[in-house]
């Protein structure tokens, strides 16, 4: 299975933090129900190596991620609970060689030509481009696009059903992230109605784009 691949055909990666492991399963389901077959559970909590072992074990269909791992010892941490890919709010350069080394998805941030560089020298052109609405959303984007024609980019922060047209209209765009599909909130309150349909609507939005159901540069 190519895992890049796969982030790019379901387009929309929904950001996730679980208080409560107990939780995960559901919420996965609720998100796959709405179409959505990715996860990027981030290591912003003590339990979160428990919810990505959960849904790894009980929904082998859902490729399963850890976000905000910020170091090598993290990342063999996330690895070791099952997630399947990798994603690192920055670049850092430890990281990316031990991922390379093991075989490992990643996906850093880098917002600046410079960083952009150093990613595309380590071997990386799908990077998180975070937070994209503090570093200029799109139009960062497509003037990056410009020099940076082979980087492809994973806006997230400040991602919302709202902009999800403009970013999907993008060709430098792989896929977007977001933590609006299941907020923590909605997760603690057991909302699982509620992110399945909102998953449906960002499914439906994501793939209303004409570059990806022709067969664009993703497929
Ligand atoms: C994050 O890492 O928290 C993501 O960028 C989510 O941002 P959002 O809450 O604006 O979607």
């Amino acid at each position: 299975m190519d895992i890049l691949k796969k982030l790019g055909d379901c387009g929309v990666i929904p950001v996730v933090v679980i208080e409560n492991p107990d939780m995960a399963v559901e919420t996965a389901r609720a998100l796959y129900a709405g179409g959505i077959d990715v996860i990027e559970i981030t290591l912003r909590t003590p339990t979160a190596l428990d919810s990505i072992r959960a849904i790894s074990r009980a929904m082998p269909c859902m490729l399963t991620g850890a976000g905000t791992a910020l170091n090598c010892e993290q990342t063999q941490a996330a690895l070791d609970a099952g997630a399947k890919f990798i994603v690192s709010p920055g670049l850092d350069r430890e990281q990316a060689l031990f991922c390379a080394k093991n075989g490992v998805p990643l996906v850093p941030g880098c917002v600046t030509p410079g960083e952009i560089m150093a990613a595309r020298s380590l071997g990386l052109d799908i990077l998180k481009f975070f937070p994209a609405s503090v570093y200029g959303g799109l139009s960062a984007i497509k003037a990056l696009s410009a020099p940076f024609s082979g980087i492809k980019f994973i806006p997230t922060g400040g991602v919302s059903i709202s902009n999800l047209i403009d970013y999907a209209r993008s060709p430098a765009v792989f896929a977007v992230g977001g933590s609006w599909l299941c907020t923590a909130d909605d997760i603690k309150n057991a909302c699982f109605d509620k992110i399945t349909e909102l998953s449906k609507d960002a499914v439906k939005v994501w793939h209303s784009v004409d570059i990806r159901n022709n067969g664009g540069m993703q497929s």
